[in-house]
C-alpha cells in the first residue's frame, strides 16, 4: 500500500550536471525532437494508432482505446494479430530471412547463431509439439528454463498457438516455482537439465522435480538437453519427455492463431507488499505495439544493429526487450547465459568487442559490481561499436552513472535510464537518445505517457518534494488484470490514490526542469540486485524454520545490490541466534525463495512494533534504522 512518504525528500539532489547528446547521436536518431514527440503523444489514440500501423494485423482494430470498463482498459479492440507472426514469420520472406535473429553466447565462450528462418522452423516445431500434447489457446504453459535458445523459442511457440506462457526465473527455488505454477494452473512445464553459472552446472531438472511434487496439475514435463549433465527422467510418474524427442518429426510449418488484440499473451509473477505473488497478465496487441515502439524510440534500433539486453528472460525485462520487441523490429538480439564476472570481470566487454554490439542495456547493480574491479577491464576492449547504453531496475547513483559513462561510453554515449515495471510492460519514464541527461534521473515520461508526483489525496506536490509516482492515462502495454484476481488489481493499482490513476508504488520527485528522480518503493517490497521481493514472502520463509516465532524484514542499503534483507527475529523460547542458527536460516530462506533472497543482517529481538490489528509496522523499523524520528506512532495505529 502506498502508505508513506520517505521522509527526507525535500532536499533536491545536489546533482546538477547535464549531458547533451553529440551530433552523431542526433543525426541517427529515429526521433529527433523530444519535445515535439511528447506533444504528439498527448493525443493517445492518434499517437498509438499511428504506431500500430507499423505491425501486421490479420484484421484492423475498430477502436484504439476503449475506456468503457476502466480500469479494465482495452486497446486496439476488434484487431486481430499474432505477436509471433510479427516477431518471426513476417521476416522470412524478406531480406532478413538469413539474418541472425538470436545470438546465444555463454560464459564458457560457446555461441549459437539462429537466423530468422531457423527460428521460424524451430518455433513451429515446438508449437506443433505442444499442440500434440493437447495444449490449446488459453491454456497455461509453465516455463522454467535457463538463458538457452529454447527459452525464447518456448515463449514464441506458446504465443504462436495462443497458449499463455508463465515463465519463472530459473534462480527461484522449488517452493517459489510450485507456488507460481499452481496459481497459473499450468498443465505443462518446459524445463532443462541445467544452466551454466560461474563455471558450474546447476541442475534445474531436480528443482523442477521437487516442484512437481507440489503441483498436482502438471501432467507433462518437457526437458531441454542443454548442459548434457545427468538427470533423472520419469522417475516420478512417466511424465517426462525430452524436448528433442517432442519436436522430432514435427512439421516446420504452423498456422498462427489469429489472436484478438485483447487475448492474453502471458502471466508473469511479481512480488507485492502482502500475500502471494501477483500474476501480472499481459495481452497481445497493445503489448506488441508498446514494446516494439518504445524500444525503437529509446534505443534507436536500426537495421544491422546488434542489441544486447543483459537481463534474464525470466523477468519482464527479458520478455519485453530480449524476446518480443527486438524480434518484432527484426533486429538481432543477444541471449547471454552466465555471470557478468566469469571467467573474469571483462566477460561482457569482450562479448561487445567480439560481436560488435551496438546498444547495451543492463542494471545498476551489475555496473556497481563491475566497477569494483576497476577501469582496466572495460578499457582492455574495443567498445567502439556501441552507440547507446541503458540501465533499468533501480535508481542509478550518479557515481555508477559516471563510471558507466566514462569507461563504457567513453564520454560520448547517452545512457537511457529507463523506469518501468513488470506491470507497465514497457519503458514509461525514460530519455530518448536526443534528451539532455542528468546522472541519476530517468528524465521525463515517454511520448504517450503521462506521469506525475502527487500526495495521498492525488494533489501534485511542489517541485523537489517527494510523493507517490502515478500514471494518469492508460498505455497500450499496461497490465490488464492480476490473473484470477481482478479485485486485487483494482485495489493495488487503481484505488490507492483518488482520481482513477495508476499508482506505481514508487516514491519520486520532480525537479524544476520536470525531470523525475525515482527514490525507491513506497511499499513493503525490496529491490535486491534489481530483483523485486516482497517482505512478507521473506518473513514467511523465516517463520517456516522451527526456531523462529516471528519475523519482520526491511531493506538494508547495500553498495552493490541496492538493498539486502535485514531481518528482525523473535525466536522460540530458549533459542539464541547463534552463528550456526544464522547459517541454517540463510539456507532455509534460500531453499524457500532462491538465491536472490540475499540476507545482509539478522538480529534477535523480543518484540516487534505492531498496529492494533497486529500488522507489523516495518516503517518504524526502517525509521529506527536510519536514526530518524519514528513519527507519531499513535497515528500509525489503525
Ligand atoms: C520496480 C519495478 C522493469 C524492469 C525491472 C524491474 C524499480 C525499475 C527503475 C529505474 C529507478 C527503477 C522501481 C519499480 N525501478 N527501473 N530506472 N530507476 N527505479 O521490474 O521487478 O517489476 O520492479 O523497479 O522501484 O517500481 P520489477
Amino acid at each position: 500500500m502506498a502508505n508513506e512518504i520517505v521522509k527526507d525528500t525535500s532536499v533536491l539532489l545536489t546533482e546538477k550536471r547535464m549531458f547533451e547528446p553529440g551530433n552523431e547521436v542526433i543525426e541517427k536518431a529515429n526521433v529527433k525532437n523530444w519535445k515535439a514527440e511528447r506533444e504528439k503523444g498527448k493525443d493517445l489514440e492518434a499517437y498509438w494508432g499511428e504506431k500500430a500501423e507499423n505491425f501486421h494485423w490479420f484484421e484492423k482494430w475498430n477502436k484504439v482505446l476503449d475506456e468503457s470498463e476502466k480500469p479494465f482498459y482495452k486497446w486496439f479492440t476488434g484487431g486481430k494479430t499474432n505477436i509471433t507472426y510479427n516477431a518471426v514469420d513476417r521476416w522470412i520472406n524478406t531480406a532478413k530471412r538469413n539474418q541472425v535473429a538470436i545470438l546465444y553466447v555463454n560464459e564458457r565462450g560457446d555461441e549459437k547463431k539462429i537466423t530468422y528462418y531457423e527460428l521460424y522452423k524451430e518455433v513451429n516445431k515446438l508449437a506443433n509439439g505442444l499442440k500434440r500434447l493437447g495444449v490449446k489457446k488459453g491454456d497455461r504453459v509453465g516455463i522454467y528454463l535457463p538463458m538457452s535458445p529454447e527459452l525464447p523459442v518456448s515463449l514464441l511457440a506458446c504465443a504462436k498457438i495462443g497458449a499463455m506462457h508463465s515463465a519463472v526465473f530459473a534462480g527461484f527455488s522449488e517452493g517459489a516455482l510450485a507456488e507460481r505454477l499452481n496459481d497459473a494452473e499450468a498443465k505443462i512445464l518446459i524445463t532443462a537439465d541445467g544452466t551454466y553459472r560461474k563455471g558450474s552446472v546447476i541442475n534445474l531438472k531436480n528443482i523442477a522435480d521437487e516442484a512437481f511434487l507440489q503441483c498436482p496439475i502438471i501432467e507433462t514435463m518437457i526437458v531441454v538437453k542443454h548442459c548434457g549433465n545427468e538427470v533423472n527422467m520419469s522417475d516420478l510418474s512417466g511424465k517426462d519427455i525430452w524436448y528433442d524427442n517432442l519436436i522430432e518429426g514435427e512439421p516446420s510449418e504452423c498456422e498462427p492463431e489469429k489472436m484478438d488484440a485483447e487475448d492474453p499473451l502471458y502471466i508473469l509473477y511479481t512480488s507485492g507488499s502482502t500475500g502471494k505473488p501477483k500474476g501480472v497478465l499481459h495481452t497481445t496487441g497493445g503489448y506488441m505495439v508498446g514494446t516494439a515502439t518504445t524500444l525503437k524510440t529509446v534505443f534507436d534500433i536500426h537495421d544491422g544493429d546488434l542489441w544486447w539486453c543483459s537481463a534474464d528472460i525470466g523477468w519482464v525485462t527479458g520478455h519485453s526487450y530480449i524476446v518480443y520487441a527486438p524480434l518484432v523490429l527484426g533486429t538481432t538480439t543477444v541471449v547471454y547465459e552466465g555471470a557478468p564476472d566469469y571467467p573474469d570481470p571483462g566477460t561482457w566487454w569482450k562479448i561487445i568487442e567480439k560481436y560488435g554490439v551496438t546498444q547495451f542495456y543492463t542494471a545498476p547493480t551489475a555496473i556497481r559490481h563491475l566497477m569494483r574491479f576497476g577501469d582496466k577491464f572495460p578499457n582492455r576492449y574495443d567498445l567502439s561499436t556501441l552507440r547507446l547504453l541503458g540501465t533499468v531496475g533501480e535508481p542509478i547513483n550518479p557515481e555508477a552513472w559516471m563510471w558507466y559513462y566514462k569507461n563504457v561510453g567513453k564520454e560520448k554515449l547517452p545512457i537511457m535510464d529507463t523506469w518501468w515495471q513488470t506491470e507497465t510492460g514497457t519503458f514509461m519514464i525514460s530519455p530518448i537518445p536526443v534528451s539532455p541527461l542528468k546522472p541519476g534521473s530517468a528524465t521525463k515520461p515517454l511520448p504517450g505517457i503521462e506521469a506525475e508526483v502527487v500526495d495521498k489525496e492525488g494533489n501534485r506536490v511542489p517541485v523537489g518534494k517527494g510523493g507517490h509516482l502515478i500514471i494518469k492515462t492508460p498505455w497500450p502495454a499496461m497490465l490488464r488484470t492480476l490473473y484470477k484476481n481482478p479485485d486485487r488489481y483494482v485495489e493495488t493499482y487503481w484505488n490507492v490514490i483518488p482520481g482513477g490513476v495508476y499508482t506505481a508504488g514508487d516514491i519520486a520527485r520532480e525537479d524544476e526542469d520536470g525531470y523525475f528522480w525515482i527514490q525507491g518503493r513506497s511499499d513493503d517490497v525490496l529491490q535486491i540486485a534489481g530483483h523485486r521481493i516482497g517482505t512478507s514472502e521473506v518473513e514467511s520463509a523465516f517463520v517456516s524454520h522451527d526456531a523462529v516465532a516471528e519475523a519482520a524484514v526491511i531493506g538494508k542499503p547495500d553498495p552493490v545490490r541496492y538493498e539486502t534483507i535485514k531481518a528482525f527475529l523473535i525466536l522460540k523460547e530458549g533459542k539464541k541466534l547463534t552463528p550456526d542458527l544464522m547459517t541454517e536460516l540463510k539456507k532455509q530462506v534460500r531453499h524457500e525463495l532462491g538465491a536472490l533472497a540475499v540476507i545482509g543482517e539478522m538480529v534477535q529481538v523480543d518484540i516487534l512494533p505492531k498496529t492494533r490489528s497486529g500488522k507489523i509496522m516495518r516503517r518504524v523499523l526502517r525509521a529506527r534504522e536510519k536514526g530518524e524520528d519514528e513519527g507519531d506512532i499513535s497515528t500509525l495505529v489503525e
